[in-house]
């Protein structure tokens, strides 16, 4: 899985770690519009053993030369709210399938238009909520599943 990755701050660089322990990751670009904190990671790579990935910290639209890439199968977002919409669909665009920090979008129109970039671009965006794959929260979805609680009331039956 070849890794392109926008927004190395506190959740990112966070995240960056996550992947670096993941057998057969491997993070080929940086983005960050602050150079230091793309450095940072760019070392993070490098000092878990990978190659060296490269950096683009060339200002706020430099992300758009990373999406441009043809050596990445998802990009991770976790830039500001404002930025994911446009982030996402540059990803798909070039041909990357898109990991978005929470909450994905600011409005209705923004999600329709990843939606559209999704059907159109056949690459997925996916919002990376951690709450629905924590421990707990698959706990206990097993044991809903498992009937442990009863049975779930007919959807119908409520309408
Ligand atoms: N899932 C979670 O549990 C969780 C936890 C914390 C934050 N978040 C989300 O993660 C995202 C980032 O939050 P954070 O706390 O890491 O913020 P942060 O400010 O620490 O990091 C954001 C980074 O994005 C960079 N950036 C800003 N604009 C950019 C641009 N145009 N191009 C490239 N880089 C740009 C900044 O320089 C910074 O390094 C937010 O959407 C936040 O809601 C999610």
């Amino acid at each position: 899985m070849r890794l392109g990755v926008i927004g190395v701050g506190g959740r990112g660089t966070g995240m960056l770690s996550n992947f670096l322990a993941i057998p057969h990751v491997q993070v080929n670009a940086i983005c960050d519009s602050v150079k230091e904190h793309a450095t940072h990671a760019q070392e993070m790579v490098e000092k878990s053993g990978s190659k060296r990935p490269e950096t683009y910290t060339n200002g706020e639209h430099d992300y758009e030369n990373l999406c441009k890439r043809d050596d990445l199968d998802f990009i991770y977002i976790a830039t500001p709210w404002d930025w994911h919409a446009p982030m996402a669909m540059a990803a798909m665009k070039g041909g990357a399938h898109a990991g978005l920090e929470v909450p994905a979008v600011n409005t209705v129109e923004e999600c329709q238009q990843i939606v559209d970039t999704s059907e159109k671009t056949r690459r997925h965006c996916m919002i990376m909520e951690n709450c629905c794959y924590g421990y707990s929260e698959l706990l206990v979805l097993n044991m809903v599943r498992a009937g442990m609680f009863g049975r779930t009331p007919s959807r119908r039956g409520r309408l």
